[in-house]
């Protein structure tokens, strides 16, 4: 085993220990609260990159959180790999539901418990591991490396993507390599080479100019809430089809070399359904559940509040009542298009007893990356090499906004190299990083920067 290899193996405890620094910050992006623990998260990233012996680290502070940049350029004559990763975390709500505490990482069977252990710290991690294996083994790093680092990738990057487009010498480069992404499942090497778009939205029905006695007013003055219903019933019919007018006029449909993809996926449907305790699955007819999952736009609620909440019964006809929607998309469908087209029909659908505003959020655009590029060859040899059997290429229904901004400002594909599972329950409670994926993670990422050179564009 080279050297490099070695010294991985050898330090791996002392990685993880680092990582369990890093994952006590809470660095929750969303809440101005953690504002500060978002800074520290980058201080401490900042003081790493450092340590490791990378060069012009440095943290762009911008109008929200900050940006880290770094990089370490020995071979002009070299490919240049941009590592992207996310510091910032969702936040950890429903506390009540950890069995350990969120921000206290707790090593329970060979997994670390914690917010932000496999979304996307620990997995970021391992390429700032696999970096330091080199600069401290006295092994020349095959390839120039960069990295960007954000603090606002669950908050839809607002500032992630002027700061690419103003500085785009600084992060000019071959590819970008990002471990934000799950495997197809235990012990399967992945590479995803799609991500869904995401269109967030929010609607507000407005009624009577205060809260009512449904007994009194009940039958005579339109209720919000209800008309907020009857407005979500109607954005899908009964086959899962979205009824948004013009939803579906870009959607590149599947064609049959994608679809046979889609099925020699090892995929149980029962073991899925079981993993849910659901008693049965729903969505567009005419589509399996993987295509359902990720090559298919949807349409599903996120958030829902209006009227009383509290203990015991209250009769009362709310006066406002609000919904947060999103879409997620897939190419060719523009997210602000997509934006502009359910604002358009969910007014369409009001009625004149309420008024309907409707807001949008982030957006992001969807990608494929083409299965050509032969930065994903270098990546399933790196797997192969380290997990020691063949990689699955899939596309996955979550979203990495900045995946097609790369693409479009830089002219560069990334490649999704995830060292995450499912049963990692990102954003949910009880997250968790499987520590023997951390170690291959780096040893992956370590390899990838060695086999990339064998591999021509
Ligand atoms: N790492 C996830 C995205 C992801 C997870 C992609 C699993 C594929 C498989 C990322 O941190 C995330 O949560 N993205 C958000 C988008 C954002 C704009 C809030 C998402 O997908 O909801
Ligand atoms: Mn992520
Ligand atoms: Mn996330």
């Amino acid at each position: 085993m080279s050297r490099v290899q070695n010294f991985i193996d050898n330090n791996i405890s002392t990685f993880e220990n680092e990582l369990f620094d890093l994952l006590r910050i809470p660095s929750v992006s969303t809440d101005s609260g953690h504002k500060e623990d978002v800074k520290k998260a980058a201080d401490f990233l900042i003081s790493q990159l450092k340590e490791i012996g990378l060069d012009n680290v440095t943290l762009h502070e911008t109008k929200g959180h900050p940006i880290i940049t770094a990089e370490k350029i020995t071979h002009s004559d070299k490919p240049t790999v941009l590592i992207y990763g996310h510091y910032d975390v969702q936040p950890s709500d429903p506390d009540d539901l950890w069995k350990t505490p969120p921000f206290e990482p707790t090593v329970i069977d060979g997994r670390v418990y914690a917010r932000g252990a496999s979304d996307d710290k620990g997995q970021s991690f391992t390429h700032l591991k696999a970096v330091q294996a080199y600069l401290h083994s006295d092994t020349e790093l095959p390839v120039n490396v960069k990295f960007i680092l954000e603090g606002e990738e669950e908050i839809g990057s607002p500032n992630l993507v002027p700061f690419i487009k103003e500085n785009q010498e600084l992060l000019s480069c071959d590819m970008v390599l990002i471990s934000d992404t799950a495997m197809f499942g235990e012990d399967q090497p992945s590479i995803t080479y799609g991500l869904r778009g995401l269109a967030y939205m929010e609607v507000h029905v407005t009624g009577p100019n205060r809260d009512l006695h449904s007994g009194i007013y009940g039958g005579a003055v339109d209720n919000p809430a209800n008309v907020l219903c009857e407005i979500i019933s109607k954005l899908k019919d009964d086959n899962g089809v979205v009824q948004v007018e013009g939803f579906y006029d870009d959607v590149a449909s599947l064609t049959p070399e994608m679809r046979e993809a889609y099925s020699i996926l090892p995929f149980d449907e029962e073991e899925y359904k079981e993993s849910l305790d659901l008693k049965a699955l729903h969505g567009e007819k005419g589509y399996s559940t993987l295509e359902r999952a990720s090559a298919r736009p949807t349409l599903d609620v996120n958030g829902l509040w209006s009227g009383y909440q509290g203990e015991g019964a209250k009769t009362v006809l709310p006066a406002k009542a609000s919904a947060k929607v999103s879409m997620r998309l897939v190419p060719d469908q523009e997210p602000d298009k997509i934006a502009g087209l359910f604002a358009k029909h969910v007014k369409s659908l009001a009625p004149d007893t309420v008024e309907v505003e409707v807001k949008a959020h982030h957006g992001g655009w969807p990608v494929v990356i083409d299965l050509d590029f032969y930065g994903l060859k270098a990546a399933a040899e790196a797997f192969r090499q380290i997990y020691d059997k063949e990689v699955l290429f899939t596309r996955e229904g979550g979203s990495i906004p900045i995946v097609a901004d790369f693409k479009k400002v830089l002219g560069v594909n990334s490649i999704l190299m995830g060292f995450g599972i499912t049963r990692d329950a990102l954003h949910s409670p009880n997250e968790s990083f499987s520590l023997k994926d951390f170690h291959r993670g780096i040893k992956t990422s370590a390899k990838f920067l060695e086999v990339l050179n064998d591999f021509t564009g």
